[in-house]
């Protein structure tokens, strides 16, 4: 796992983008898993401005996988994951909406969405670049505490805790939906590449369990530690407790250039 020290969400999002960037100018047919949620918001209005400047990469040929998707929201709702991803990205950088794709949380397939959504992944050859965030718990997508370090798309039940962290976006956290179906840890170890985003004080204990802490379902971030090639991306504030953070910094700073992301 490479852990990369920045200063502020600002840099974050600066290098976020240019981690997305350098793979769509080498594949412009690349294969990108999306995180939804606040943190990667910086990070894709990074690249929707350099897409404006006309500064980005073609995106015409990118195809996109959502992490995960409410269940039981009226269909269309703005806070469906698939509504938020087309506004908060896909649209404004032009991506066909036919290459953007979400588990689908229609209540009669939900006992087959699963399957259907790895198979979806699968047929395009894979996830090339998988962006996630972290949960204050320590989730990744909706892999709450305790889920199969091995698990496949599926349905999940939000904890408390990240029903009172998401009702930001709904009007109180009885209005957040209860049920979820999301990328299992198995799918998202698939993804060639990992890169986890984390900013602010509020992830701070969760990154330091996730990165130094011991691979553990209890912290299903933890499973990066088992990725081949996995990026974490912090501010100084989600930092602030590693006991390595030192060592990270000097790792950085004399990283080869031709080993760049
Ligand atoms: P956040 O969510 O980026 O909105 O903090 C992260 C997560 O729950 O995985």
């Amino acid at each position: 796992m490479e852990l990369v020290p920045l200063t502020s969400a600002d840099e974050v999002a600066r290098v976020g983008a240019d981690i997305v960037e350098e793979l769509v100018r080498r594949r412009p047919d690349a294969v990108l898993g999306l995180a939804t949620g606040s943190t990667p918001l910086a990070t894709y209005q990074e690249l929707i401005a350099r897409h404006q400047r006309g500064e980005g990469p073609a995106w015409g040929g990118v195809t996109t996988f959502n992490l995960d998707e409410y269940v039981g929201l009226p269909a269309g709702h703005e806070q469906s994951y698939l509504a938020t991803i087309r506004r908060e990205l896909t649209d404004p950088l032009g991506i066909d909406p036919a290459r953007v794709h979400g588990p689908d949380p229609a209540e009669a397939g939900l006992p087959t969405a699963g399957e259907r959504y790895e198979a979806a992944i699968a047929a395009t050859g894979g996830v090339a670049l998988q962006v996630l965030g972290i949960g204050t718990n320590g989730h990744l997508a909706f892999n709450e505490q305790g889920s199969s370090l091995g698990s496949p798309t599926r349905i999940k039940t939000l904890t408390e805790q990240t029903r009172r962290d998401n009702a930001r976006f709904f009007g109180s956290p009885d209005e957040v939906p209860m049920h979820v179906l999301t990328q299992g840890i198995g799918t998202i170890l698939r993804a060639r590449h990992l890169v986890l985003i984390a900013t602010g004080a509020g992830k701070a204990a969760a990154v330091a369990a996730a990165v130094e802490g011991p691979v553990s379902a209890s912290c299903p971030a933890s499973v990066l530690q088992l990725h081949p090639h996995a990026t974490v991306l912090v501010d100084a504030a989600a930092a602030a407790r590693l006991e390595r953070l030192d060592y990270y910094a000097e790792v950085y700073a004399a990283k080869p250039v031709w080993q760049r992301h």
